[in-house]
């Protein structure tokens, strides 16, 4: 119970600090609450390479609303290194997915057969090697987070945004040693929504004076969307570049769009961007090097050769090749139709509609986390509700009701970086869901000058990607052969970019 905050190295003073603590009213030096420590994880053989704590924070009593949280501390020096809080995307993808598939403490390996405990192995690029994460679900409805007014689930950006600003505010609360570490809110894909308006929202609370003062420093946003116009315009110079489709093509949708693609206004620019929907149709839209499978009912074997993300490969001690994960998320549009304002299809809705998924399934599966995470043992050990009082874990809710009342991102970032917070906005280079095309536009478009102008950036003096660096704190990067979800493809890299950033070096 002597934590870091707590100056208790001496036996002396811890046991001071037991008579205090038993004493109540005169304990200055709050700890983390015992109660949400995570003690042990099924799956997983031995002590936990940092403190662990897990559980819900009530952000309406009224109602019953509570969002789940998951902390892990740094594996570095938790008292002094940044904390950082991780939003996946969709809307209401859970951000489980970031912790089993992207950046979290373990690699997951299958337990084999479907349904059965996966092992948990160390993560060597863990971005808890250098920070504190809190994997956050949100909003009510996504993933272990659930509302027992069910009112709650219809929902939108604005709502969210203020309810992670409660759970924030009420996590410092129970977390107080944590208010004086630099802290940051990073996710991708459709967070690209929800990091800029969580972020103005808790810069509003700072301005004014709402307590505790959140010490915060940036954001940073991964494959993220965040306007409608620049998103969907991004497509089509994606796959020129990329060699998806041919000049001639490309000039043909150039010249009948005039680079309007994602409305067009006459049928010769519609037939010319149908013509490129067709061609790039079989690709699995988060990597368009990766193969796409089309059914649930084809499970894959990789063969050792092929490609695929490293974490996967990593995973065996082994090199026995492992199921292919099929797993689903980020399609949270089809094709050419970015997020636009309003209500925003659920993934059921928009699975049954998808293009080249007969059976309504997209591209991929979630097999280990779902087996995971409804697994009651599990369930008990990080402090989430079982699963016969809130129901299954969706890596995407079906519940949600969500509406795109945000509008375009742009204002959020302007206002954000004219105030001083810094900002990175990276993107996996391969992907086609929010393709890089339309991040490396919109963040030039904001007019700032070029302080570190277009450049590789390296690890191991190999190029990993390009960066480019901006007045105002913000920087831009690519990570070269990486799809939507950065870190799953490119740990080492990720790994790299992210503690570079936290720590204010250059890429
Ligand atoms: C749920 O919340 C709505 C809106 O506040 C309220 O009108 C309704 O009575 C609540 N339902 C229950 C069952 O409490
Ligand atoms: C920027 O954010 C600050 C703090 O929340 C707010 O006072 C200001 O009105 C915002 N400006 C714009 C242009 O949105």
């Amino acid at each position: 119970m002597a934590r870091r905050g707590c100056s208790a190295s001496s036996a002396a003073v811890v046991l001071v600090l037991v008579v205090f603590l038993a004493g109540g009213p005169l304990l200055r030096c709050h700890a983390a609450p015992q109660g949400a420590l995570v003690r042990g994880l099924p799956g997983f053989d031995g002590a936990l390479p940092s403190k662990h704590y897990a559980g819900y924070v009530t952000v309406d009593e009224q109602h019953g609303r509570n969002l789940f949280y998951y902390l892990v501390e740094s594996e570095r020096d938790p008292a002094k290194d940044p904390l950082v809080l991780w939003l996946n995307g969709g809307p209401g993808c859970s951000s489980f997915d970031g912790f089993v598939y992207e950046h979290g403490p373990f690699n997951f390996e299958s337990g084999g057969s479907a349904g059965s405990l996966p092992k948990l192995h160390f993560n060597p690029y863990s971005w808890s090697k250098v920070s504190s994460v809190i994997y956050l679900d949100s909003p009510a409805g996504v993933g272990l987070s659930y509302s027992k007014n069910t009112s709650d689930y219809i929902t939108g950006d604005l709502k969210t945004a203020a309810d992670s600003h409660t759970f924030l505010l009420k996590w410092f609360q129970l977390y107080p040693e944590f208010l004086s570490n630099p802290f940051y809110i990073a996710g991708e894909s459709y967070a690209g929504v929800y990091v800029p308006t969580l972020s103005h929202e808790v810069v509003k609370g700072i301005h004014g004076g709402v307590k505790p003062t959140i010490n915060f420093k940036g954001y940073m946003v991964g494959n993220g969307v965040c306007d409608t116009v620049f998103d969907g315009n991004a497509l089509v110079p994606f796959t020129h570049g990329m060699g998806l489709i041919s000049d001639d093509i490309y000039q043909e949708a150039h010249s009948a769009c005039h680079g309007n693609y994602w409305n067009p206004t006459s049928d010769k620019c519609e037939r010319a961007v149908s013509k490129v929907d067709t061609l790039i149709d079989g690709l699995n839209i988060y990597d368009i090097l990766e193969p796409c499978y089309h059914s649930t009912s084809i499970k894959e074997i990789i063969p050792e050769n092929s490609r695929l993300p490293v974490s996967f490969k990593r995973l065996g001690v082994t090199d026995k090749p492992l199921p292919v994960r099929t797993r689903m998320l980020g399609r949270a549009w089809p094709l050419r139709a970015p997020v636009r304002d309003g209500r925003v299809p659920s993934w059921q809705e928009l699975a049954s509609v998808a293009s080249g998924a007969p059976s309504g399934v997209p591209c991929m599966s979630d097999e280990v986390a779902t087996a995971w995470l409804n697994d009651d043992n599990v369930r008990s050990a990080i402090h989430a509700q079982p699963v016969s009082s809130i129901g299954s874990w969706l890596i995407c809710s079906n519940v949600l009701k969500y509406n795109h009342d945000a509008g375009s991102i742009i204002g959020y970032h302007k206002n954000l970086t004219r105030q001083g917070y810094r900002a990175f906005i990276y993107s996996g280079d391969h992907d086609m869901c929010v393709p890089f095309t339309g991040s490396e536009a919109w963040t030039k478009s904001l007019g700032y000058e070029v302080v570190d102008s277009w450049r590789p950036w390296l690890l191991n003096n190999q190029v990993s990607g390009y960066t480019q660096g901006y007045e105002h704190g913000l920087t831009f990067a690519t990570i070269k052969g990486a799809g939507h979800t950065v870190p799953e493809y490119k740990p080492q890299e990720a790994l790299a970019f992210y503690s570079r950033w936290l720590a204010g070096s250059k890429l």
